[in-house]
């Protein structure tokens, strides 16, 4: 039906005999690939980072503000741009999310101000999004995280690969939380991990991923347990073996997709930044910042009809999408909270077009040229 998707899978044979001897291996559930593909992500993040494979994104924010004791009356500091599962692990735990508004037009990740405006005597945590893969402002965000002695939580959905200053997004907070769901930039599917340079707070991720158990089903099958204590209650957030030997070589290809990703992403700079009224975000990359490229997003010109700019791309066989509609528009979240107006806005004008690896020149030149014929 697309001439040119949203997003396209960069799977080849490798993945397909990683899934194929997993399941020839006998061993389908939590072991040693999940270990392998743990140690892996793990180095990549560089030294002393702890990495917990998880069943998806969600788990692992989940998670995360369990370890971290967040809980009824709490207040955590969310950005008003993400995908509505920051929101709802928040609400889940019984906490109560308050809104960051974004920085501005050209860099559309939380406003360390607004973080500051925010903080109350009942706020325990950021959860900030390192949104479209474009690292936050890391100096100005742990600043604060100190001086009001708050917890801070990386939602890395959109930035694997990504960095601030040399240091991996993802350990640069108390734990970082990935996605690995199809669209993502390291896709098995549904998998997550979680990371975190706290041994500790490592150990309690464990936990809860399995129940609070402290063995395994591996262990037993190894022989190297009997049975097992509950320490704490948990849940069953594990990931499987298909998943993890899936992780293991997207992981191996990361970094070179996110560099394919980063020549597309320039071209399309090159060639729609002249655009009568059209904002394209995060031009100008904050330094240090090393992106990944997740998404490409831009903010509409503000008389556009945003519909119509879908409507005449999707008859050139070209699917866009939008990231994210404003939490003020959900039915289970419209009187929770104020304005943020300047993510509203980006609401309200966002596009994102079509970015993935393997997306070919011809393909770019096709939504390059179905974008231009949709703003006359
Ligand atoms: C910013 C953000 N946070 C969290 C998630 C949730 O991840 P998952 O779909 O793996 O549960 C996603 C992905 O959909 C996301 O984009």
């Amino acid at each position: 039906m697309w001439r040119v998707q949203l997003f396209k899978l960069n799977y080849d044979n490798r993945e397909a005999e990683a899934v194929s001897d997993v399941i020839k291996s006998g061993w389908i559930t939590m072991g040693e690939k999940t270990k392998g593909f743990e140690n892996d992500f793990a180095r990549s993040m560089g030294d002393g980072v702890h990495a917990a494979a998880v069943s998806n994104g969600t788990a692992a924010l989940h998670m995360a503000l369990l370890a971290l004791g967040i809980g009824p009356g709490d207040e955590v500091i969310v950005p008003s741009l993400t995908f509505v599962a920051d929101v709802n692990v928040v609400r889940i735990v019984g906490a109560i999310p308050v809104l960051a508004d974004c920085r501005s037009f050209d860099d559309w990740n939380m406003d360390p101000a607004d973080i500051e405006r925010k903080i109350s005597a009942k706020t325990r945590a950021v959860m900030l999004v390192h949104y479209a893969g474009y690292p936050c402002d890391m100096n100005a965000i742990t600043d604060i995280c100190r001086r009001h002695n708050l917890k801070l939580i990386e939602d890395c959905a959109h930035a694997p690969g990504a960095s601030y200053n040399g240091q991996a997004c993802g350990a640069i907070g108390d734990i970082g939380c990935f996605s690995f769901f199809t669209n993502k930039n390291l896709s098995v599917g549904e998998g997550g991990m979680v990371t975190t340079r706290d041994e500790a707070l490592d150990r309690e991720i464990r936990y809860i991923r399995s129940h609070g158990m402290t063995t395994l089903t591996l262990d037993r099958h190894k022989g190297r347990a009997i049975s097992y204590d509950v320490t704490r209650p948990g849940l069953n957030y594990r990931i499987d073996e298909m998943r993890a030997a899936l992780g293991i070589v997207q992981l191996a290809k990361l970094s070179d997709a996110n560099q394919k990703r980063r020549r597309i992403v320039e071209r399309y700079r090159a060639e729609l930044g002249g655009t009568q009224g059209l904002v394209i975000p995060f031009c100008s990359e904050r330094d240090g910042a090393k992106s990944s490229y997740h998404i490409f997003p831009v903010l509409l010109p503000e008389q556009k009809d945003r519909k119509d700019v879908i409507e005449s791309m999707k008859a050139d066989g070209v699917q866009t999408s939008i990231h994210y509609p404003a939490f003020q528009e959900f039915s289970a979240y419209r009187d929770m909270f104020g304005m943020t107006p300047v993510a509203q806005e980006i609401s309200r004008r966002a596009l994102t077009l079509p970015l993935y690896p393997e997306m070919t020149e011809d393909e770019v030149s096709i939504v390059i040229e179905a974008f231009k014929k949709a703003m006359g």
